[in-house]
């Protein structure tokens, strides 16, 4: 008797595409980012708050807590003074780690109170920023390698460097921060203050599992800030770690219980030209990834917008040809976003909803169900339907979903 396999099979480990296998792998990435960034205390305090019952002790304990331990919930480690006297933030990206990075800014902004600018790197590194002191700037790049996100930190270095400050004074030293998932990869050789994501190696050329730990790496960054600057009371803090914590079993429920229903409803759409992604506030980012998913892997024309901006042009080009994917997940945005599905659908657009459980069922043709969340945690669920149905699309398409066309894993050169 021979064995028939070929070794690639093996490493898919029985996913026909290493994208799939990746997908599949985020509950782990997700419980190796709490492992890495998050205090064990509060994680602990964490699995506590999920457990109690009465919501007056559960406040009470907190309270109790915070005050025998006040402990950030984050453990990073960087230099002293890269937080000192922070004005704002900063960021370059390209791709997926510029959506990342968007979400970043959400939390940067709303958890942490600080100003946050996101800039593609390619256009940054020609059309910097004014001058601002007390400021850290990020790069975000998964492989650690993309040209124009090294050279605009670099950049950023040299003039820093080069200034001789203001006369109004103030501190404009270089204060760089890098996210990578490569240890071995230049980012992290050139910068002394880097997140490392625990994703393990992408091989998918569309990123998945490290989109998710970039994502991560905002959360602890953010709720990191938000303790040193007090700008979060203690109890919303430990909510967030809470609803953190949990993810990595709803994220599997998600994966037991849509992948079927996704790859059956996958069927529909592959001979369609158009899509439109639509999310608003922290899911905004999510409606952009989820179009560059699509149009990446599968080569369908697919635009993201915030929701509310669908009136200002992308109105125009709904019919029932043009299937609306809209992410509404209860919070600040919610009945705005419902209110702008309604608008497509009454285009005749067919609209694909990506809500929690059950509620919303009648309001959308399709529903790709993420379970109860926190929204400001909300990207993290929401993600994984929009991958799945872009590589189901493809995988259908027949496409070669882990190399697509014209696309490198990194882009090296500029
Ligand atoms: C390429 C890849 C994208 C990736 C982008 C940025 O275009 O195809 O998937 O998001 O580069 O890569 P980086 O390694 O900097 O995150």
């Amino acid at each position: 008797r021979t064995l028939d396999w070929n070794p690639s099979q093996v490493e898919k480990q029985g996913f026909r595409h290493f994208m799939l296998k990746e997908i599949h792998e985020q509950p782990e990435v997700m419980r190796a980012c709490l492992g890495a960034y998050f205090n064990g205390q509060w994680l602990e305090k964490a699995t506590q708050n999920q457990e109690t019952q009465n919501q007056e002790t559960q406040n009470q304990e907190i309270q109790n807590q915070e005050t025998q331990n006040p402990l950030s919930p984050v453990q990073l480690r960087f230099s002293d003074d890269l937080y000192s006297d922070l004005q704002q933030v900063q960021i370059v990206a390209c791709g997926t780690s510029w959506h990342a990075s968007l979400v970043g800014k959400y939390l940067l902004e709303q958890v942490a109170g600080i100003p946050t600018t996101v800039h593609y790197a390619s256009e940054f590194r020609y059309a910097p920023t004014p001058l601002m002191p007390h400021t850290l700037t990020i790069g975000v790049t998964q492989s650690g390698e993309t040209a124009d996100t090294l050279a605009a930190l670099e950049m950023e270095q040299e003039r820093r460097n080069h200034h001789q400050g203001s006369p109004q004074g103030g501190d404009y030293r270089p204060r760089l921060l890098g996210i990578t998932n490569r240890p071995e990869s230049t980012l992290a050789h050139v910068l002394p203050n880097v997140i490392l994501t625990p994703a393990g190696v992408e091989v998918g050329v569309a990123a998945t599992k490290t989109f998710m730990a970039q994502l991560m790496a905002f959360y602890a960054l953010a709720l990191d800030l938000a303790h040193h600057r007090h700008h979060l009371p203690s109890d919303r803090l430990l909510a967030l770690v809470s609803a953190l914590h949990q993810l990595p079993k709803q994220m599997e429920a998600l994966l037991r219980d849509q992948e079927e229903p996704i790859a059956t409803l996958a069927h529909e759409f592959v001979d369609t030209h158009d899509f439109i992604f639509l999310g608003r506030g922290i899911n905004f980012p999510i409606a952009l990834e989820g179009a560059l998913k699509l149009k990446e892997i599968s080569y369908i024309h697919a635009e993201g917008y915030p929701a509310g901006e669908m009136k200002h042009g992308p109105i125009a080009l709904l019919d029932a040809k043009v299937p609306v994917v809209a992410i509404a997940v209860p919070g600040a945005v919610y009945e705005k976003v419902l209110s702008n599905a309604q608008e497509a659908k009454a285009r005749d657009a067919r609209i694909i909803g990506v809500s929690t459980i059950g509620r919303e069922a009648d309001m959308f043709d399709d529903l790709l169900a993420v379970p109860p969340v926190d929204e400001l945690v909300s990207p993290l669920l929401t993600v994984i339907p929009l991958q799945l149905l872009s590589y189901y699309i493809a995988a259908l398409r027949g496409l070669d979903v882990d190399q697509p066309r014209n696309l490198a894993k990194s882009v090296t050169v500029e």
